[in-house]
């Protein structure tokens, strides 16, 4: 009988592999976790040093002083936008140190070119600025060009031959400063000729003076501010600004006694009745002349709003519509060729003193006229003697040299 397992048992006490080899081949396979223990590679160190050398070079040399205003190019450099005089070298200026004239024309870009256009030129109902009788002509004056400014100005008015009727808004709200530049801009830009400045002085002391104007300036208030009034701060010009106020009415009421003393019963006239009778009148015999508004037609008809001949003298206005008036004729400032017929063999309604009377009446008190002197009936009747023997219409030398009363 044999023992088979003897030899088998025996084979596990003689191990052929050593241990150590075998656990040499598992630390090949599995290196051992090295976390957190690694110092930095020297390449990366270098690089991250190099960098940081170079940020720091960089920002010592660009830092443009650290100031806040070192990407806006006018406000860093003002100078080389616009050179201030004498060369003056202000970094970090200021915009009140740009002079007045281009401050001015920023002001006129911002403010009033939507309606006047950077042309100066206007349109649209909107008038012109370049070569405006008001801006640097006729009609300019210091004080004016200030008040029209500030408090802006209502229609109708007359520019270069042409009325306009609308509204300029005021412009009290803006500094002393803006006003001051944009008014010496649009004097002097676009071949306007005016010189010199309007100083923000001028425009404080405008500002207390016409302080009370509530609304836009009516063209008559306006033209009442003589064109040689200066503006210094002092008040002593103050008394024209109450009297601007009614200038065209002021007149026709020192004529009130003369026209009123040779016609009895003057006295007691109903001016408001006869103004609403001569609405009627007007529909009838002027409307399609002078047009329902009194602004008449551009080119055409005259306005008989503002006029020195509605506004003024009575007689020679009851001669007018009467008569009539042949050649060319002036009317605030812009010259009319039509001519208007002889109305008293026109309409068989003028034949009637009362109709005459009632109609200028409404034309005196209607179209921004006001006038508190009726014209009566009797005064009618005494112009139509007067001249009955005429047939002519009036030329415009006869107007105005027109014969007082006899
Ligand atoms: C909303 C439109 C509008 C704006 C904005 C405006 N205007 Fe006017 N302006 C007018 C109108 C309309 C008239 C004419 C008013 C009238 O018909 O009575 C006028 C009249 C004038 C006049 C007198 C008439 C002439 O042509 O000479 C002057 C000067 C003037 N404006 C200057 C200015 C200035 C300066 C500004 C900017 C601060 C300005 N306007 C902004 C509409 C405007
Ligand atoms: C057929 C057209 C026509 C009719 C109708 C007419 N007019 Fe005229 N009117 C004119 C014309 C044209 C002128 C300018 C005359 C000229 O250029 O010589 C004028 C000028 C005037 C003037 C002087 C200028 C001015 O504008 O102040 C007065 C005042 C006037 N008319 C008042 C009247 C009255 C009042 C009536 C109605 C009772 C009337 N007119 C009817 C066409 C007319």
């Amino acid at each position: 009988m044999s023992q088979p397992n003897e030899g088998q048992d025996r084979l596990d006490y003689q191990e052929t592999a050593d241990i150590t080899e075998v656990h040499a081949s598992i630390l090949r396979e599995h290196a051992e976790p090295v976390a957190n223990s690694m110092p930095i590679p020297t390449w990366l160190g270098v690089l991250c040093a190099g960098a940081l050398c170079w940020a720091g070079v960089y920002v010592g040399l660009f830092n443009g002083g650290f100031s806040s205003k070192i990407y806006n190019e006018y406000e860093s450099s003002p100078a080389a936008f616009f050179p201030l005089p004498g060369g003056q070298q202000k970094g970090g200026g200021e915009v009140a140190e740009m002079p007045l004239l281009a401050f001015g024309e920023k002001v006129y870009g911002n403010r009033c070119v939507a309606c006047h256009q950077a042309s100066g030129l206007g349109g649209n109902g909107v008038p012109p600025l370049v070569g405006s009788e008001w801006v640097d002509g006729s009609e300019y004056g210091e004080k004016r060009m200030v008040a029209l400014i500030l408090k802006g100005m209502q229609g109708p008015v007359t520019v270069k031959g042409v009325s306009y009727n609308a509204l300029m808004p005021n412009w009290d709200g803006l500094k002393d400063r803006e006003i001051a530049g944009v008014i010496t801009y649009i004097r002097q830009a676009w071949g306007n000729k005016g010189t010199g400045e309007i100083t923000e002085a001028q425009v404080k002391a405008a500002k207390k003076e016409f302080m009370s104007q509530a609304g836009a300036w009516k063209v008559e208030q306006l033209k009442a501010i003589p064109t040689d009034a200066k503006l210094d701060g002092g008040g002593a010009a103050k008394a024209d600004a109450p009297k601007a106020a009614a200038p065209v009415a002021d007149v026709p009421k020192a004529d009130a006694p003369k026209a009123a003393e040779p016609t009895p019963g003057a006295g007691s006239f109903d001016l408001a009745a006869s103004i609403a009778a001569g609405k009627t009148v007007y529909m009838q015999t002027c409307l399609a002349c002078h047009q329902p508004t009194g602004m008449g037609i551009p080119g055409a008809f005259p306005p008989l709003a503002a006029t020195e001949f509605v506004n003024v003298d009575q007689r020679r206005l009851v001669a007018i519509t009467l008569k009539g008036i042949q050649g060319p004729l002036k009317v605030n400032g812009v010259a009319y060729a039509a001519a208007m017929p002889n109305l008293e063999l026109t309409y068989p309604l003028l034949k009637d003193d009362k109709n005459v009377a009632d109609v200028l009446n409404y034309v005196r008190n209607n179209f921004t006229n006001k006038n508190d002197a009726p014209i009566t009936p009797d005064l009618v009747g005494k112009v139509r003697k007067e001249f009955a023997e005429r047939a002519a219409q009036w030329t415009e030398q006869e107007l105005l040299n027109f014969p007082p009363a006899k």
